[in-house]
C-alpha cells in the first residue's frame, strides 16, 4: 500500500527553543478509518460534510482548539489517506498544531494502534478521539488533559445514562451479536441500576506509556470498544470526568441532523 507511510501534512516550526521546565506534551490520535455502515451508503463517515465541512475537519479543529495539543495524528481510511491529506491542507487549522496522516486498519483498535505507532518521542499525554465526535467543546478536551496532568493514567469524559438499560442473554456461538432477525423478541436477564451507569465519550486521555502497554497487551478481536477498557484490563485505574452533550457520536442518519443543528446554534450564538 503506497499510502501507508506516515506523512506530515504541515511541518512544525522545528527548532523551537526548549523551555527551562518541560511541560508535558500532548498529542491527539483521531481514528477516522471507519466506513460508517450505520450512517448508510456514501463516503466514509469521517469525510461526510456537516454544514459543508467534512466531519474529520471539525474533529481535528476540536482537538487543535486546545492550546495543550501540539500534534494531531489522523488515522485515515486505508484507501483514503491521500484524500485526507488534501482535505487537511485545504482547510484552515491553527498554526501551532502539527498534523500527521497515517492509514488505518480493519478495526477501531487496530486503527488506534497504527496512530500510536506514528507518535514521535517527547509526547507524554495522548488523547484518543473519535472523528465521529466532531463537536466536542474545548472545555471538555482541556478537562481531560488536566486530569491526566494531575496524575490519572486514564481519563474518560462521561455523562449519566438517560435511558434505562436492559441486559439480554449473550448471543450463542451459532448466533453472533446482531445476527438475530430484526424484531425477534429478546429475553431480559437483568436491569442494572441506572444511577451507577455512565455513557462514555471521547477524547479519552492517557499517560502515554500506560496506553501503549494497554494496546500491547490487547488481543485483536477481543471486543474492547474503547481504549480505557484496555487500560482497565491491565488493572490500572480509570477515572471519569464530566462529558458534554455536544460530544455525542454521529452514528445514525438522525445524528447528522442534530450535528448540523448544533453548528447552526453555535453560529447564531457567536458568529463562529
Ligand atoms: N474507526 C477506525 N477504524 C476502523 C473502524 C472505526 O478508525 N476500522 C473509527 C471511526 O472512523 C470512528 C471511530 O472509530 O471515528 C468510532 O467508530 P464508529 O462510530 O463505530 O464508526 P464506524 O465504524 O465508521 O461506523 P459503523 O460502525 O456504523 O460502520
Ligand atoms: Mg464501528
Amino acid at each position: 500500500m503506497s499510502d501507508a507511510s506516515t506523512a506530515a501534512v504541515r511541518p512544525g516550526p522545528g527548532n523551537a527553543a526548549q523551555p527551562q521546565v518541560r511541560r508535558p506534551r500532548t498529542a491527539a490520535v483521531i481514528p477516522a478509518a471507519g466506513r460508517g455502515v450505520r450512517l448508510g451508503p456514501g463516503a466514509p463517515k469521517a469525510l461526510r460534510a456537516l454544514n459543508g465541512t467534512p466531519m474529520l475537519v471539525h474533529a481535528v479543529r476540536a482537538m487543535a482548539a486546545s492550546r495543550a495539543v501540539s500534534l494531531v495524528v489522523v488515522v485515515a481510511p486505508p484507501d483514503g489517506a491521500a484524500e485526507v491529506k488534501t482535505l487537511l491542507t485545504d482547510h484552515a487549522l491553527p498554526e501551532r498544531t502539527d498534523v500527521l496522516v497515517v492509514s488505518g486498519g480493519a478495526t477501531r483498535q487496530e486503527s488506534v494502534r497504527l496512530g500510536l505507532d506514528a507518535l514521535p518521542p517527547g509526547i507524554d499525554i495522548v488523547l484518543v478521539h473519535d472523528a465521529a465526535r466532531p463537536l466536542v467543546p474545548v472545555d471538555t478536551v482541556d478537562g481531560v488533559i488536566e486530569a491526566v496532568r494531575d496524575g490519572a493514567p486514564a481519563v474518560v469524559p462521561a455523562l449519566p445514562v438517560t435511558d434505562t438499560v436492559k441486559e439480554v442473554a449473550p448471543a450463542g456461538p451459532a448466533a453472533p451479536a446482531g445476527s438475530a432477525a430484526p424484531g425477534t423478541p429478546e429475553p431480559v436477564v437483568a436491569t442494572p441500576d441506572r444511577a451507577r451507569l455512565r455513557a462514555v465519550q471521547t477524547p479519552q486521555g492517557f499517560d502515554r506509556a500506560t496506553l501503549l502497554r494497554a494496546h500491547e497487551a490487547a488481543v485483536v478481536g477481543d471486543g474492547a470498544t474503547d481504549d480505557a477498557g484496555l487500560v482497565e484490563r491491565l488493572g490500572e485505574p480509570v477515572v471519569l470526568v464530566p462529558g458534554h452533550e455536544e460530544a455525542f457520536k454521529v452514528t445514525r442518519p438522525l445524528d447528522l441532523v442534530l450535528a448540523e443543528a448544533v453548528l447552526a446554534r453555535r453560529r447564531a450564538n457567536d458568529g463562529f
